[in-house]
């Protein structure tokens, strides 16, 4: 087999596995062995950059950089649903479209997603374009983002027309949508406040590196394909499945038929408790009239059809009584006030507490201790607090104070402008702080010591033997082993994972000291920007903001961090143990751009932006930003911004093609 051939091979490979994993979910290799096959992907296509291909596997893990999203015209309008809350508006909707229809009509009841509406185009069988809804007449182009999503397929199996467009949803499972933000609060952000506003504020991302990293996925419901000849929404729906869409399914009963407004009813009744077990969110059903002659009858008024409709669901809400107002601090310093409630049963649990999220959503329901509140579940695992019933505030209720010092430390808040939540200032003398960066420090995607954990932290903190994660370097195990409940065997996996932690590479150990603003993805464009923490250290803030992707917030952050006294001393300790705080350069290919200051910027014939800024690296040249005095050459792709190309003439850097620097680094 050639080369070329065992490219393509592996492309039908990997597509088959991504569709057998991600739309069937029914996988047949393991996660490690299709790693090994994309990795081997991959590394072929660098080395046949002619035979690049769009819809290739590889591009699933994004990279394109999006400044502006263009504006595109939707060719039909992307319409809503009228929406009813009632069986009696259910069959009011059936009723009117008898007395226009005579022959019996036959509905499809489906989910309702709660995500964001999309609308992809296909040409030839490939993915060309895909579109938000936007006002329904025109919305943005968000392909780059869309194309990781994996079970969107980038290319269609079976007989399908040249040119085609489907609508659906995308959304982020509830699993993922956990574990985000987990991260979101371990990297310092703020979190999102439900699946929904996740799934759409990841689309709108510019880095598709990032979106590929995010756990969107999509149900595709509604075909536009003259060409096709379907004469209902089943046919197409079945013929898209065919077509390698992920579509819901009847086996699943996410879809079924319905000849009248009683088996409409059952679907609703069937999904009225089951709904919660669901893997993600629904807000209602959806039902339709099956044939598209008679949709085409009803047609649709100015903003829905009359063909549809949607049913939902009133979200399951309790009353209960508001006992107190507790106050968690979290790694970052960050406040979350949490109501105390009366136990009560809400969909299935017995619910104690409910977060508040911060003073203004305290302010916003005006809530005085002893009200009588009203919980609600939406997507969040935790259940929320939605109003107030009024009428029965109790002669005893007072308003809640919000506090104004730290409950774990004393020290006054402070509240940055632009932020929702206080903030404990007492970053190095916090508890909760201390303990939280240290839980980070030792947390799976950063130093992942094995054998070190949250209840371990608690034993050691709590024992004075660290304060800080560089003390955790300094355990001794006749220390440990006088500890009640260590035996020697965990203190040995302890002190392994430790001296393991070693060989974890620089762009981790920066993510693991804790700066924040710095996530996993900054501290890999630092690491491999600066090589070293010393030349991190060395950095003055317009250094870093030149930096490709770093902004004046994460600039002022890592200035402030490496300010600290506390801080310098931390890192000094760290310098005494084997960790590793600089880049290891095996990679390196030649010296070629030694030191040269590159812009990237435009659209590249062979090459992703992405490859080419590592390929500048592994040739010695610094990736920046923007155009300065200082930058050796802009290399330009096809589109290159205006106002870039004329700050390089203005300041006489010069420019370089693509075919230019290929020839230079002697690809
Ligand atoms: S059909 C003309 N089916 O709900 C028909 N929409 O309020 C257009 N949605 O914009 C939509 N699940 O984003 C349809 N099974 C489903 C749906 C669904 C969720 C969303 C969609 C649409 C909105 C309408």
């Amino acid at each position: 087999m050639t080369e070329q051939e065992r490219i393509s091979f592996l492309r039908q490979e990997l597509a088959k596995h991504n569709y057998n994993y991600y739309v069937k979910d029914a996988p047949t290799i393991s996660d490690f062995e299709f790693d090994k096959l994309l990795e081997e992907l991959i590394s072929l296509e660098k080395k046949h950059p002619e035979l690049f291909d769009a819809s290739s596997p590889s591009q699933r893990v994004g990279g394109e950089i999006t400044k502006d999203f263009t504006t595109v015209q939707h060719k039909t309008r992307m319409m809503s649903l009228g929406n009813t809350y009632s069986k009696e508006e259910i069959e009011d909707f059936i009723n009117r479209i008898k007395k226009s229809i005579e022959t019996p009509v036959e509905f499809i009841c489906e989910l309702k997603y709660d995500g964001v509406a999309i609308s992809i185009i296909y040409k030839n069988g490939i993915l060309h374009q895909a579109i938000t809804r936007g006002d329904g007449t025109q919305g943005d182009d968000i392909t780059a983002n869309v194309k990781t999503i994996r079970s969107i397929p980038l290319k269609l199996q079976g007989d399908f027309p040249d040119e085609l467009e489907i609508r659906g949803e995308i959304f982020m499972t509830l699993d993922g949508f956990k574990k985000l933000n987990e991260d979101r609060v371990e990297a310092g952000f703020e979190t999102f406040a439900n699946p929904r506003n996740s799934a759409s504020g990841t689309l709108k991302m510019q880095d598709s590196a990032i979106v590929a990293k995010r756990p969107l996925d999509s149900f595709l419901y509604f075909v536009i394909a003259p060409e096709a000849g379907f004469s209902s929404h089943q046919q197409s729906l079945e013929a898209a499945t065919k077509w390698g869409f992920k579509v819901p399914q009847a086996k699943n009963n996410f879809v079924r038929l319905a000849r009248d407004a009683d088996e409409i009813q059952a679907f609703i009744d069937s999904w009225e408790h089951k709904r919660h077990d669901l893997p993600f969110e629904i807000d209602g059903i959806v039902i339709k009239v099956n044939d598209y002659k008679t949709q085409r009858l009803l047609g649709e008024t100015a903003k829905s059809p009359r063909w549809a409709i949607a049913y939902k669901y009133k979200a399951e809400q309790v009353q209960t009584k508001l006992l107190s107002v507790s106050y968690q601090v979290g790694r970052t310093g960050a406040i979350t006030p949490v109501a105390n409630l009366q136990p009560v049963l809400l969909a299935g649990t017995t619910v104690k507490r409910a977060s508040l999220h911060n003073a203004d959503q305290i302010a916003l329901h005006d809530l005085y201790i002893n009200d009588q509140v009203y919980l609600e579940k939406g997507g969040e695992i935790i259940p929320k607090i939605v109003g107030v019933n009024l009428a029965e505030r109790p002669a005893d209720a007072f308003k809640i104070e919000y506090i104004t010092n730290c409950p774990e430390c004393g020290t006054p808040l402070v509240r940055e402008e632009g932020e929702a939540k206080h903030f404990c200032p007492n970053e190095l003398g916090c508890p909760p702080q201390q303990k939280g960066k240290i839980e980070h420090f030792i947390s799976r995607k950063a130093m992942n010591i094995d054998g070190l954990g949250a209840e371990t932290v608690e034993t050691f903190f709590s024992k004075n033997l660290i304060k800080n994660y560089a003390d955790l370097y300094n355990l001794k195990a006749e220390e440990l082993m006088q500890l009640e409940g260590f035996q020697e065997k965990s203190v040995q996996n302890i002190l392994a994972g430790l001296e393991a932690s070693e060989q974890i590479p620089f762009d981790r150990v920066l993510y693991a000291l804790g700066i924040r603003f710095v996530g996993e993805t900054v501290a890999k464009k630092l690491a491999r920007h600066y090589k070293s923490l010393d030349a991190l250290m060395a950095a003055t803030k317009d250094e870093l903001i030149e930096v490709d992707e770093i902004g004046e917030k994460i600039a002022t952050s890592v200035i402030q961090f490496f300010n600290q006294p506390e801080n310098k001393d931390l890192i000094a300790r760290m310098k005494t143990t084997g960790v590793q705080l600089e880049m290891q350069l095996e990679e390196a290919i030649s010296n070629k751009l030694e030191g040269k200051k590159i812009v990237v910027s435009g659209v590249f014939e062979n090459f992703e932006r992405n490859d080419l800024k590592k390929l500048i690296e592994q040739n010695g040249g610094i990736n920046v930003g923007s155009v300065s005095g200082k930058t050796d050459f802009v290399l330009a792709g096809e589109g290159m911004g205006p106002s870039k190309l004329a700050k390089a003439e203005k300041l006489g850097v010069s420019i370089v093609s693509e075919a230019e620097f290929v020839k230079m680094i002697g690809l």
